[in-house]
């Protein structure tokens, strides 16, 4: 899967660290995230996009994983981060973003959230109805500000995902629709607002995919609106955000295609329609969240039960599940995993990963073939770094685990692992 991944004396090893190692170190469920491979990611974006195309900018949608390290890390590389709420904004700054590359999302954004965002100084804002508008208006006079603003449009494409995190189609609770009369009154409304620096339109059509298609139909659609509102209003784009959304590999068999794949056809075509449309070449964003720390993650666990359900199935009991990760349980979302300490031994033995929560479909892995598992064995399972620690929860009043990242060989806690003291710390 990565280059990251090796096996010495039959241990698992991920960017250079032993990772029974860390088992025993920092205990189980552990969140072990490979810098590494982020790093390699992000010199992957600058090769395939920012300096290969001029006028362009990244932003990590920090939503996928987001933590102080994480935030420095990413801003240290000169990208930018994706906010989709306040206390996205609020670690971000913590961890000394400069607040001219944020990039407010979110469909529902409180009062609250955009007075913050405008007094923090956030970079965009991306807006997804009419009444945001009005506020931002309002904002931007009060704190004698003009505010960048793009809009986000729902582009009707249908895309090859699981339909919980498709975004782009026409029933979606994301984005603006397009109608004549519903785009105009959208256009006059930040035409017309003095605070308003409006700067164009923003996509984003699902996550995980694996095509290109639902990219590339809505970019056509996005370039159609950016001829209309130019013939319309007179307004010439100056920027577009592509959204985020490639797709990564999960289990060995996953194609792997790459951000290349995604970016050249989408920049060609924005070559050519700003172009047959007598605009100048606009500012191009893209904001990947799950390809970059995706396959940085792993989880690793300790196998505690064995049942055997004589002609049915053996279930693997392991110390954390749906807290931990919750995309099996919500998505369907299927996962690769071997046992880190006899890492280069086959499968024999087919087993289903139950999580130890109150819940029958607390199931990480279904049907997934390892080496004789037994109580005690430490599991692996990859590509765990996306929405994964970013959705965990404390049902069954479970702990959070710590994140241990690790690089060339060495290791440091990022996150430390809750306590039961944590738990109960928020309660009067
Ligand atoms: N930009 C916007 C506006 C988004 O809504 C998202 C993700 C991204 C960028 C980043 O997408 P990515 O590159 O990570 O695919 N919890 C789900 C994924 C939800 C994605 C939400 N939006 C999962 O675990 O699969």
């Amino acid at each position: 899967m990565t280059n990251a991944v090796s096996i010495k004396s039959g241990r698992l090893f991920f960017d250079g660290v032993d990772t029974t190692e860390l088992a025993a170190l920092y205990g189980t469920p552990l969140y072990v995230v490979s810098e590494s491979i982020i790093k390699d990611r992000i010199a992957r974006i600058k090769n395939e996009f920012l300096n290969k195309y001029p006028g362009t900018f990244a932003v990590y949608a920090s939503k996928a994983f987001q933590t102080l390290e994480m935030c420095r890390l990413v801003a240290s590389e000169g990208m930018g981060l994706d906010v989709v709420s306040a206390g996205e904004i609020f670690a971000a700054l913590k961890a000394g973003a400069d607040p001219s590359t944020l990039v407010f999302h979110g469909n529902a954004k409180t009062p609250d959230e955009l007075r913050y965002a405008v007094q923090q100084g956030v970079g965009r804002i991306i807006a997804d109805n009419l009444n945001e508008i009005a506020q931002l208006e309002s904002l931007g006079a009060e704190f004698g500000k003009k505010i960048p603003v793009l809009y986000r449009i729902t582009p009707g494409v249908d895309s090859h995902t699981h339909r919980f995190i498709s975004t782009g189609s026409l029933d979606s609770k994301f984005g603006i629709p397009l109608n004549p009369e519903v785009r105009a009154a959208y256009m006059h409304a930040v035409l017309r607002s003095p605070h308003i620096d409006f700067r164009g339109f923003h996509f984003h059509v699902g996550s995980q995919l694996h095509d290109n298609f639902s990219h590339l139909a809505a970019l056509d659609i996005l370039l159609d609106l950016v001829r209309q509102v130019k013939a319309e209003f007179g307004f010439a784009t100056r920027e577009i955000n592509l959204g985020g959304g490639f797709g990564i590999q999960y289990l060995p068999t996953d194609p792997d295609p790459g951000l290349s794949y995604f970016i050249e056809p989408m920049m060609k075509k924005i070559e050519e329609g700003f172009t047959s449309a007598g605009i100048p070449q606009p500012t191009v964003i893209i904001e990947p969240g799950r390809w970059i720390i995706g396959e940085a993650g792993l989880t690793l666990y300790t196998i505690g039960a064995k049942k055997e359900i004589p002609g049915i199935r053996t279930y693997l009991g392991v110390d954390g599940g749906m807290t931990d990760n919750i995309r099996p349980a919500l998505y369907e979302a299927r996962y690769h995993a071997l046992i880190a300490n006899k890492a280069e031994r086959q499968g024999d033995t087919q087993v289903t990963v139950a999580g130890k929560c109150c819940e029958s479909g607390d199931i990480l892995i279904r049907d997934i073939s390892l080496p004789d598992p037994q109580p005690g064995d430490i599991l692996a399972v990859f590509s765990t770094g996306a929405y994964n620690h970013a959705m965990a929860s404390n049902y069954n009043r479970i702990p959070r685990p710590a994140v241990v990242m690790v690089k060339n060989g060495s290791h440091h806690l990022s996150v430390r692992r809750e306590t039961w003291e944590d738990l109960i710390a928020r309660e009067l």
